[in-house]
């Protein structure tokens, strides 16, 4: 048993060693042909880790293995969703996504290298900012709402497209001043208990939190499969609950702070593959 102690206040409990069954050493295929880097050296930008790993790899056995077959994923009911959207016409223009982009397939690259500056935007763009930007402006369509299930599903789709491709983020140009909002996010402590995403998933990942096994927190696997609400789950929704968890006001989700943040959370991950969608507990 190994505690933290912030400014006097024990923190948290924090327990080293194996509990559940999680096989580090595991390595992912999907459906045996789509391999899945879950573990490679740090991108040059990050001081503290000399490898990174996906969060797949810190999961049990039994979790790990939905997410080997896309029979046994529960995520990919909601990917058919999306590629059922895909085909449908919306909005003044009356265009679906394929009239433009063919089969979603023509995407396949995309995922990997969002959060991405926009040049016409003349700002960072989130895969979710990308397709609602392709809504109004192109289609004349609503919006879909961030984190919610219509959006969540499409990208569900560009993921699962996009397995297997090395996450690919750029820090430099005109994204880097955001880069740098968002790491400053990621090493500031928030809440009563005076934490920071870095005292968990930089210092402590591979310990166990309660009985949770922590990971590095990477988003690579985003949107997941959360078997605990049984529903896909979007990155800034996930921030949002860690930030709770530290009982901290937190941002919301879209905020232009959990952009930055996902974009730098994302450059951590640079070198992993596009795993969506993943499935977690
Ligand atoms: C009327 C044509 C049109 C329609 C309809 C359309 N798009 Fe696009 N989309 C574009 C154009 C043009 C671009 C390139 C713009 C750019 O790169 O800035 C683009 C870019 C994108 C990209 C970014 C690709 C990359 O590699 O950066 C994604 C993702 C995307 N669209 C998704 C969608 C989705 C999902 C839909 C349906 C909800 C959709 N688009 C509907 C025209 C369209
Ligand atoms: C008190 C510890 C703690 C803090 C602080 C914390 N997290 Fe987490 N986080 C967890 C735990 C526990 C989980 C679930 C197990 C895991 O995947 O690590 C988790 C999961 C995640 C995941 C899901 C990873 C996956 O593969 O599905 C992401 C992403 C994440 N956290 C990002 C963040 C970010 C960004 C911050 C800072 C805003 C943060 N976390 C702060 C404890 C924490």
């Amino acid at each position: 048993m190994k505690t933290f102690v912030q400014g006097g206040v024990m923190a948290l409990a924090l327990t080293t060693g194996m509990q559940v069954g999680a096989d580090e050493a595991a390595n992912l295929v999907i459906n045996g042909e789509t391999e899945i880097t879950v573990r490679t050296e740090a991108p040059e930008h990050l001081d503290n880790l000399s490898k990174i790993y996906s969060g797949w790899i810190f999961r049990s056995d039994e979790t790990q293995a939905l997410q080997m077959d896309d029979f046994d994923n529960p995520g990919m009911i909601f990917v058919d969703q999306g590629r059922d959207a895909w085909a449908v016409a919306e909005g003044s223009e009356g265009k679906a996504c394929a009239d433009c982009h063919n089969e979603p397939e023509s995407l396949a690259d995309a995922r990997a290298t969002y959060p991405k500056w926009n040049d016409e935007a003349e700002e960072v763009r989130t895969l979710a900012m990308q397709i609602n930007g392709c809504r109004t402006e192109q289609m004349g369509a609503e919006a879909w709402k961030y984190d919610g299930s219509d959006m969540l599903n499409m990208e569900a789709l560009l993921s699962s497209v996009g397995r297997g491709t090395p996450i690919n983020v750029a820090i430099d140009g005109p994204a880097q001043s955001m880069w740098e909002q968002g790491r400053d996010l990621y090493y500031t402590r928030t809440g009563q208990l005076d934490l920071s995403c870095a005292n968990c998933h930089e210092d402590n990942y591979g310990n166990y939190i309660r009985a949770d096994h922590l990971s590095q927190g990477q988003i690579n696997g985003f949107p997941v499969y959360r078997l605990k609400n049984a529903k896909l789950n979007g990155a800034h929704s996930r921030f949002k609950g860690c930030v709770r968890d530290t009982r901290a006001e937190t941002y919301g989700v879209g905020s232009e702070e959990f952009i930055a943040l996902e974009l730098y959370v994302a450059s951590r991950g640079n070198g992993l593959s596009v795993e969506g969608p993943s499935v977690r507990n």
